[in-house]
């Protein structure tokens, strides 16, 4: 075997992804649309926002531009994470207002009251222990301060095309909910429980919306079934101790939904995937 044989996988963070999936995902569904509608439960005079869980520091990019008066803390687990947020943020014009940390959401590196606005996107359904990060999050927000929550309920992950994939999204239910037991006690279902959990660790909820993150374009119907193929492996990737059975499960009905399927068919379709956003003050 010559050295050009050996392929190296990308290593995997606490979240399940490479970074360079991390980075498509973001490309594909963090757009001006979003930002706008996190930007309505922001106040414009927030001088800080600490980031729990930055990953690639999106939120910076996404939020500074805005907010000209605050400076940014990311506060990541993933030390390779974060010196590729550093790299994509060196040269902006806000880069003088960040700040990229090692350090954990159930141990945040800062002083008590000390923060006006702490974002957790798509963090908690990674994390064992939500009721530590949420003490912490008590503990260092000013009174008064916000904190914005975006999770995910991975189990309404649904793609489309023309119309919805029903048995495509039957068998991605079963990955889903496999996946999900595989990496308990974290929940990756988590977005809908987020005002209620926040209510228990104190904190006072303004409101709660679901966002459909995802973008439908018009594409032949093999390249949506070939991303729906490489979510699958992802997901499956994702969990150590998920259940191949489920996963050839998966890619069969999707192989079947691609046999049934004229090759050349072209129409309207993408993936789909409620987000909550949750917006809460602390006391
Ligand atoms: C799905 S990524 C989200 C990144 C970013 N918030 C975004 O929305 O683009 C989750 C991030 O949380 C980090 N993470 C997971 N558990 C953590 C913990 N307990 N403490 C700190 N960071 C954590 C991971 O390293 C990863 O970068």
């Amino acid at each position: 075997m010559s050295k050009s044989d050996i392929r190296v996988e990308p290593k995997r963070g606490l979240d399940g992804l490479t970074a360079e999936e991390l980075r498509a995902s973001r490309r594909g569904w963090w757009d001006d649309l979003f930002t706008q509608f996190l930007l309505r439960w922001i106040p414009p005079d927030t001088r800080d926002v600490l980031d729990v869980g930055c990953g690639l520091a999106t939120a910076a990019h996404a939020l500074l531009p805005s907010l000209t008066g605050a400076s940014y803390l990311g506060i990541d687990a993933d030390e390779e994470r974060l010196r590729q947020a550093n790299a994509l943020v060196a040269g902006t014009p806000y880069a003088a207002r960040v700040q990229l940390q090692r350090g954990r959401a159930e141990r945040l590196p800062c002083a008590d009251e000390s923060v006006d606005l702490i974002l957790s996107s798509m963090t908690l359904q990674h994390v064992p222990d939500v009721p530590a990060v949420l003490s912490e999050v008590n503990r260092v927000l000013r009174a008064g301060g916000r904190f914005v929550g975006i999770e995910p309920n991975n189990l309404a992950n649904e793609f489309y095309f023309d119309g919805p994939l029903e048995e495509v999204n039957a068998a991605f239910r079963r990955l889903f909910a496999a996946q999900r037991e595989a990496r308990r006690p974290a929940d990756i279902a988590i977005g809908p429980a987020v005002p209620s959990i926040l209510e228990r660790a104190g904190l006072t909820v303004i409101d709660s919306r679901p966002y459909a993150l995802g973008h439908v374009s018009r594409l032949p119907v093999a390249e949506l079934l070939e991303r729906a193929r490489r979510v699958a492996a992802i997901a499956s990737a994702q969990a150590e101790r998920s259940n191949s059975a489920v996963l050839q499960e998966c890619l069969a009905t999707i192989d079947r939904a691609a046999a049934a399927a004229p090759a050349d068919r072209v129409g309207y379709g993408g993936q789909v995937v409620p987000v909550f956003v949750t917006i809460a003050q602390r006391r």
